[in-house]
């Protein structure tokens, strides 16, 4: 079993609450990690001998758990950058684009999309992200989807189903036959490849009845409810899933008071992705009312070819701090032990004995810095189970 003893860790984020502070910040620390788990966190000069561990020396700089991106899109194939450009120069984001991309994923053969998901693993890692969710919603074919499943399952136990991404062409005049489709065979064959069902209820996508319907379908298959709602509009997209008992509802752009109502007085994540709001130039969710309420929230970057494409947690770091109200500790929170909720994980998203030693070194003296140098790569080194990914 390998062991390492990171000291001199100028300043530790362990996310486990301490005196008042969710962040549970540590100064002048030390860090030992046994074989892919945290085995102790304390001060520095507490620390246990060194004995046969590798030693290395943080040099005062920050430390942090890994990042746990909730929400992304990785499995696809094709490029919309026209559709980016002509949107900042006043096109509307509409949720049909999604079929021009459903249309590039289902001509690409497995060994594309299965390098381009290493890729994006690859990017992710380099940007201090440890734990990742990947829907499917690309393929929209029993076949294509299942084959998403089933690629997306090669890189994280994280998988979502998401056949309800949008009504694909071929049966825009009846809608209903198609979520008679992803309720049934599609489902069948996602589901041993999956931990989750999604939907996206929205305007354009998918009505409340039919998204009530779905989650219905996937967890009587065993699987976990998790919503796309109130990306584009209000809408009922957040009291379904707090009824279906889902995880996290994602977006959360445009909520009334019973919908931040019903969050705070439900185990329900409120996810927000701010790259879409930035990408698709619309005004940010409320992250300060959602917190006042009392409401967990994570962020997530939502990473996908249509309305975010980009894999930086630190990115949404700084968004959410800039634009949303959230202070940089809330924000490098929502980043890692808010993602850890989204995803009902209690071994990711903090450091602590027992824990899986996921973790991030800065180049940097603070968290803070991920909000106060937007841009700039601060990632030092990221351990993923103890084992470095970059
Ligand atoms: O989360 N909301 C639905 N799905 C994506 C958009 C996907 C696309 O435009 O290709 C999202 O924003
Ligand atoms: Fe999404």
């Amino acid at each position: 079993m390998t062991t390492m003893l990171l000291t001199n860790i100028g300043e530790l984020t362990t996310n486990v609450e301490r005196d008042g502070d969710p962040c549970g910040t540590l100064h002048d620390s030390a860090l030992l990690i046994e074989g892919d788990r945290v085995a102790w966190v304390g001060p520095g000069a507490e620390a246990p001998s060194a004995g046969d561990a590798e030693v290395i020396d943080a040099g005062g700089r920050a430390l942090i758990p890994g990042f746990v991106d909730s929400h992304t899109h990785l499995v696809f194939a094709g490029d919309r950058a026209d559709e980016f450009e002509a949107r900042m120069t006043g096109t509307p984001y509409a949720a049909g684009g999604i079929r021009r991309t459903v249309a590039a994923t289902r001509a690409a053969g497995d060994e594309v999309l299965r390098a381009r998901l290493r890729a994006f693993v690859a990017e992710l890692h380099a940007q201090g992200t440890t734990t990742f969710e990947v829907k499917t919603g690309y393929g929209l074919t029993v076949a294509d989807e299942e084959r998403l499943a089933r690629l997306a399952a090669e890189v994280t136990p994280e998988v979502t189903f998401l056949g309800a991404h949008v009504v694909p062409a071929e049966y825009a005049e009846r809608p209903d036959d198609y979520v008679e489709l992803v309720c049934g065979e599609m489902l069948r064959a996602c589901a041993p490849h999956s931990r989750w069902i999604d939907v996206f209820c929205e305007r354009g996508a998918f009505t409340p009845d039919q998204s009530r319907r779905i989650l219905a379908a996937g967890v009587a298959q065993g699987l976990a409810p998790r919503v796309h709602g109130n990306q584009l509009g209000p809408g009922e997209g957040v009291r379904i899933a707090v009824a279906a008992g889902a995880a996290s509802v994602d977006h959360c752009t445009y909520l009334d008071d019973a919908d931040v109502a019903a969050l705070a007085g439900s185990r329900t994540v409120a996810t927000l992705l701010p790259g879409v709001e930035f990408s698709t130039r619309q005004p940010y969710p409320d992250a300060r009312r959602l917190i006042d309420a009392g409401v967990t929230v994570a962020l997530a970057s939502d990473c996908n070819p249509g309305s975010s494409f980009t894999s930086s947690m630190p990115l949404m770091i700084a968004l959410a701090v800039r634009e949303m109200g959230m202070t940089p500790a809330e924000a490098l929170w929502a980043a890692t032990a808010g993602g850890a909720r989204a995803l009902r994980r209690d071994d990711v998203g903090a450091l602590a004995p027992g824990m899986r030693a996921d973790l991030v070194m800065l180049d940097a003296p603070t968290r803070v810095h991920l909000a106060y140098r937007p841009g700039v790569p601060l990632v030092h080194t990221a351990w993923v189970g103890g084992r470095t990914v970059a």
